[in-house]
């Protein structure tokens, strides 16, 4: 039997990554034109979601049924892991009911000692560390606008967090440019940044950090921003809005990148703090296609990790 593959981070994809955005592109154009397919039939994944979520938890459930499969949803409070059961055992349980394992955590260390003990693939759904889900998602959305990711410029704004994280490992996997503006105090993890650099010497592609959000969109082709208070971190809130606030993305900044540069936001917003309602509400956001192709997304990475499809 071939060896469960997880996906924590997007670089555990870095060999096929370009084989799953094909795969979403197939299986939205199956959907959009009402084919039914359903390759998972009979398969369950579980969903732990130790935080809130709207587009992770509703994409991979409706996800699982569209491929005709099921998913159960789990919350820490209404299961036994509420109750102080292992995180290992509640992974050893799991793996002889279910097919796949979505988690959303607060600790990165979860998700990997989840996986660790797991002996059916493990989904990082968003924890402190990365959100490859989304970043994939992200990617595809990007290729369906422009039908090309090589070469193409990024830029990130605002808080080096998560989703910046997995923007850092997952462009330059694809070849395109990444050019991160936040405030030194919040800069992507280090090893993310290293990792980004190793990974863009070998696809032609550049990493960037800056302080300057101006010079981080300097003629980019995709201006990109998430929230400045993730979850878990609302107790510094008053401070982040003040220390964030030059990296509002705005009609100002759009100025400085390409003049049809896309939008784009992971959602969901605080409209008027990272980004303003002219902006994401305007004709080059893309917000909501990122939204939907979450579900296309998701159900290649489903079909990846489950059938090896
Ligand atoms: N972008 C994203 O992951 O949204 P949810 O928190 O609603 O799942
Ligand atoms: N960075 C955000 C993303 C939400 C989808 C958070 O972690 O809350």
């Amino acid at each position: 039997m071939a060896a469960k593959r997880d996906l924590l981070s997007i670089i555990d994809v870095e060999r096929d990554l370009v084989g799953i955005l094909e795969l979403a592109g197939n299986l939205k154009n199956r959907t959009r034109a009402g084919e039914t397919f359903e390759p998972l039939r009979g398969r369950t994944l579980a969903m732990i979601f130790e935080k809130a979520s709207t587009r992770t938890r509703v994409s991979f459930e409706v996800g699982m049924s569209q491929l005709g499969g099921h998913a159960v949803n789990l919350s820490p409070q209404d299961t036994q892991l509420g109750r102080g059961e292992t995180i290992a055992d509640t992974a050893k349980v799991l793996s002889r009911y279910v097919d796949a394992i979505m988690y959303r955590a607060y600790r990165h260390e979860d998700m990997v000692e989840l996986a660790r003990n797991a002996t059916v693939p493990v989904i990082n759904g968003l924890d402190n560390i990365e959100h490859p889900c989304q970043i994939i998602s992200d990617l595809f959305t990007v290729l369906e606008v422009r039908k090309k990711l090589k070469g193409l410029k990024i830029a990130y704004v605002g808080d080096g967090n998560n989703v910046c994280n997995s923007l850092v490992l997952g462009a330059p996997i694809v070849g395109a440019h990444i050019s991160v503006g936040c405030p030194p105090s919040s800069r992507p993890d280090p090893w993310v940044v290293e990792e980004g650099k190793r990974i863009a010497a070998g696809t032609d592609s550049h990493v960037q950090i800056v302080s300057d959000p101006k010079e981080a969109v300097a003629g980019a082709d995709v201006v990109y921003t998430d929230v400045w208070v993730s979850m878990g971190m609302e107790k510094e809130k008053l401070e982040r809005e003040k220390l964030f606030r030059p990296y509002q993305v705005n009609s100002a900044l759009m100025k400085h990148a390409k003049e049809d540069a896309l939008v784009m936001h992971c959602l969901p917003a605080h409209r008027g703090l990272e980004i303003t309602d002219d902006v994401i509400d305007g004709p080059q956001s893309v917000v909501f296609d990122q939204a939907e192709n979450r579900l296309h997304a998701q159900k290649a990475i489903l079909l990846r990790l489950i059938s090896g499809t």
